[in-house]
């Protein structure tokens, strides 16, 4: 039978609870779902692409269809080359909605074997975007709920300067108790 594989290229800085549940819907209609990470040098992120892989690796980690990859150029030209027939792409609120259709229009131009599919996260997500989590974390207002644990936890350790100087000293509470014992061993 032959096999259908999508894309769902983005940026996921940082991911959100929105992204993950169009994975989790994606995941249910395609064979196999890339969720393709542009590596966007123009762009000042919070999160290195190794950072959102790694995050996103952790976060998908469950569905056995659904991989992680990164990309630059073309989304088309991304989606031929790991043999995908469709882009997966949420639709929040209208707002999206413009922005959306000159894009797919524009991928059709480009390829028109690829079709973009378009799906709606849950409406309790439909406010929610990575630029506002970002905002919101930098500005100090809580985020959960929006985006992941583990995402919050890498935001705390990114944005939270007091945070960073816990982690520090327990990692070298840590190393020190480790050399501790190696001294006693030997
Ligand atoms: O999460 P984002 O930032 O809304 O994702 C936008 C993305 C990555 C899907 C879009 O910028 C993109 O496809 N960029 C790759 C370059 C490209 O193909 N441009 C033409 C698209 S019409």
């Amino acid at each position: 039978m032959h096999k259908t594989t999508a894309i769902y290229p983005g940026s996921f800085d940082p991911p959100t609870n929105g992204h993950l549940d169009l994975i989790e819907r994606g995941s249910k209609i395609f064979d196999e779902l890339i969720v393709a990470i542009l590596r966007n040098p123009d762009k000042d992120p919070l999160f290195n692409v190794s950072e959102r892989v790694a995050m996103l690796e952790a976060l998908t980690g469950q569905y056995s269809n659904v991989r992680v990859d990164t990309f630059d150029g073309l989304t088309v030209d991304y989606a031929d080359k790991v043999g995908a027939s469709s882009v997966l792409r949420g639709i929040r609120a209208l707002s999206d909605y413009e922005y959306e259709l000159q894009m797919a229009l524009m991928n059709r131009k480009l390829r028109p074997e690829l079709e973009t599919v378009f799906m709606m996260p849950a409406e309790k997500y439909s406010y929610l975007s990575s630029r506002l989590v970002r905002e919101v974390a930098k500005l100090g207002g809580s985020v959960k709920g929006l985006v992941p644990e583990l995402v919050e936890q890498h935001l705390r350790g990114k944005l939270d300067p007091a945070f960073k100087l816990e982690e520090f000293r327990a990692q070298d509470a840590r190393s020190e108790s480790r050399k501790s014992r190696a001294r006693k061993k030997a």
